[in-house]
C-alpha cells in the first residue's frame, strides 16, 4: 500500500518513526509534510493527506498532531474516512478489527516513539473482521447520513 502521512508541529517529532515502521511493515510512504518544529496549522495537513486519499493518490492515511484531537475532527468530516485515534497496540488492532480504519491518528505529544512504531505495525497488519461490525459501519451511513 501507500500511506499517506501528513502531521503539524506536535507530530512532528515521531513522523519519522512513524515513517520508518511503513517502511519496514514493507509499505511505501507519501510524506506529505510538515517538516519542522516551526508552527503551522493542523487543518492545512490534514487536508493535504484527506485530498490525496479522496483523489485515490493513496491507500490509507496517517495524521498525527499533538494531542491526536484535531487531527481526528477533520479525518471524519470527510466522506469515506474513518479516523481513529490509537494510543496503544490494543486499540490499533480494535480499530482496524472492529472500525476498518483507513485513517490512523496520533498524538506526538501523548505518546513516544516506540509506542508509535508498535502501532503503526499493528494498524497496517490487522485485518478488518467483517460480518457484525460491516453491519455497524453501514447503520453509521444508514443513521448518521452518508457522506460517501
Ligand atoms: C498544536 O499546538 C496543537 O493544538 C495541535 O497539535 C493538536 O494537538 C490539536 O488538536
Amino acid at each position: 500500500m501507500k500511506i499517506g502521512i501528513a502531521c503539524d508541529h506536535g507530530g512532528y517529532p515521531i513522523k519519522d518513526i512513524v515513517k520508518e515502521a511503513v517502511s519496514l511493515c514493507g509499505h511505501e510512504v507519501m510524506d506529505l509534510g510538515t517538516n519542522s518544529t516551526g508552527s503551522v496549522d493542523y487543518p492545512e495537513y490534514a487536508k493535504k493527506a484527506l485530498d490525496a486519499f479522496s483523489k485515490g493518490q493513496c491507500d490509507r492515511i496517517v495524521l498525527i498532531c499533538g494531542t491526536g484531537i484535531g487531527m481526528s475532527i477533520c479525518a471524519n468530516r470527510v466522506a469515506g474516512i474513518r479516523g481513529t485515534l490509537c494510543h496503544d497496540a490494543y486499540t490499533a488492532r480494535m480499530s482496524r478489527q472492529h472500525n476498518d480504519s483507513n485513517c490512523l491518528v496520533l498524538g506526538g505529544r501523548v505518546i513516544g516513539p516506540a509506542v508509535a512504531g508498535d502501532i503503526v505495525e499493528v494498524w497496517l497488519k490487522t485485518p478488518f473482521e467483517g460480518g457484525r461490525h460491516q453491519d455497524r459501519l453501514n447503520k453509521i451511513d444508514a443513521l448518521m447520513g452518508s457522506r460517501q
